[in-house]
């Protein structure tokens, strides 16, 4: 039986190209149309109406205006650290390691909503915080969570058509009143989550919000048993209303201001509150609140004692993606987490490659 190796071969006129050659050009083909056919399908072209995360970044960008370096979203902030301490109650909950007592490391960032790096603060603009656990077997827990008890749509194309109803009109810098009315004919849900914010109002600030996940997640034990939660960070310092005076014009980073002020004196806490579903609980749906009363578990306390400009910070080249998660805790069917995912990524990936302009939380303002 001849082989590839010996010559009788070339006297039988050996094929041009042998099978094997012919199978893997072919893989390759097909490798490349898979990959041209996904650039094309994220890109829009089979569905030019579709929303993709390029189109989404780009109408976030035409609603707050175009800033160097910044995020898409939720531009304006200053990055934190400290620690999570987990006093082991989690466990029976979700086989995750950051749920074994003892204490991780912590980065973070608080933010204020909105694509305007140096938006005035003001008591009803969307608070953010994104953390960063890092676990000791080298996973990483990301969350992104505001100081909303519900999220204001059910889906990415509400958040969008939102966004570009929201946005300030460049003549009057302020909402159209009569596009945002055409909004809330096409999403009761939203105006159903204004009444739940009237009745839920701001504290007066970063150091005594509570930052919700909103979306639902899933907790996995170490016996493979799931169950639904949504978590929120509830502050140690105490609750105190937020007053108008406190954004007195000419204090533009009053919130900022007085955040770092409140670290410089004491370390701040939270507790890490998992609230668990029950059946029948919407799980893929972040616009709709649990029934008051579901089982609550404190697995353990965040103590943030750094405060730093994210100037320079690693948090400000941190993409605080909620679907980066560890094992334990796992996506539910909301739709929403792809969706945020895919944007921040497309955020993030045209930040990452932009002169970076400097942030309005300064390192001497962090100083002072
Ligand atoms: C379709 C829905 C959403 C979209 C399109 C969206 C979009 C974005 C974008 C583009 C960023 C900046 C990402 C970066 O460049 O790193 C961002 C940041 C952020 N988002 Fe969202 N978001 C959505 C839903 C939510 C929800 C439901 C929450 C909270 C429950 C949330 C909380 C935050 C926070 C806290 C940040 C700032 C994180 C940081 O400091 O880097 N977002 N969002």
């Amino acid at each position: 039986m001849p082989t590839e190796t010996t010559t009788p071969t070339e006297k039988q006129a050996a094929p041009l190209i042998t099978r094997a050659r012919l199978r893997g050009l072919a893989a390759t083909g097909l490798i490349i149309l898979s990959v041209v056919t996904a650039f094309l399908y994220l890109g829009g072209w089979f569905a030019p109406g579709a929303l993709t995360p390029a189109r989404f970044v780009d109408g976030l960008e035409r609603a707050g205006g175009m800033h160097s370096g910044f995020r898409r979203n939720h531009a304006k902030g200053v990055a934190v650290s400290g620690f999570f301490e987990s006093n082991g109650q989690g466990m029976r909950l979700s086989k995750a390691l950051i749920f074994r007592t003892g204490r991780i490391p912590v980065i973070g960032r608080f933010s204020l909503s909105g694509a305007a790096p140096s938006v005035a603060d003001a008591p009803d603009t969307v608070r953010g915080l994104g953390l960063l656990f890092r676990l000791p077997d080298g996973e990483e827990w990301r969350t992104a969570m505001v100081n909303l008890p519900v999220f204001p749509v059910k889906g990415p194309q509400g958040f969008y058509d939102l966004t570009l109803a929201s946005a300030p009109d460049p003549q009057t810098h302020k909402p159209d009143p009569q596009k945002m009315e055409a909004f809330l004919a096409r999403h009761p849900e939203t105006a159903r989550a204004f009444k739940i914010f009237q009745s839920h109002p701001p504290s007066s600030g970063f150091e005594n919000s509570t930052f919700n996940s909103l979306m639902a997640f899933r907790f996995v034990n170490a016996s493979g048993v799931w169950i639904p939660v949504r978590w929120s960070m509830v502050p140690v310092q105490p609750f105190a209303a937020a007053t108008p005076a406190a954004a007195a014009p000419g204090n533009k980073n009053y919130l900022f201001d007085a955040l770092i002020v409140s670290i410089h004196r004491h370390p701040l806490q939270w507790h890490l509150m998992i609230t668990i579903g029950q059946p029948g609980d919407v799980t893929n749906d972040a616009n709709i609140p649990w029934p008051v009363g579901r089982e609550q578990v404190d697995a353990g306390t965040l103590t943030l004692d750094s405060v730093e400009s994210e100037e320079t910070s690693p948090a400000r080249d941190i993409n605080f993606d909620p679907a980066v998660l560890p094992a334990g805790i796992e996506p539910s069917d909301d739709l929403l987490l792809s969706a945020r995912s895919a944007v921040y990524s497309e955020s993030f990936r045209r930040r990452a490659g932009e002169t970076k302009e400097s942030s309005a939380i300064t390192p001497s303002e962090v100083r002072q």
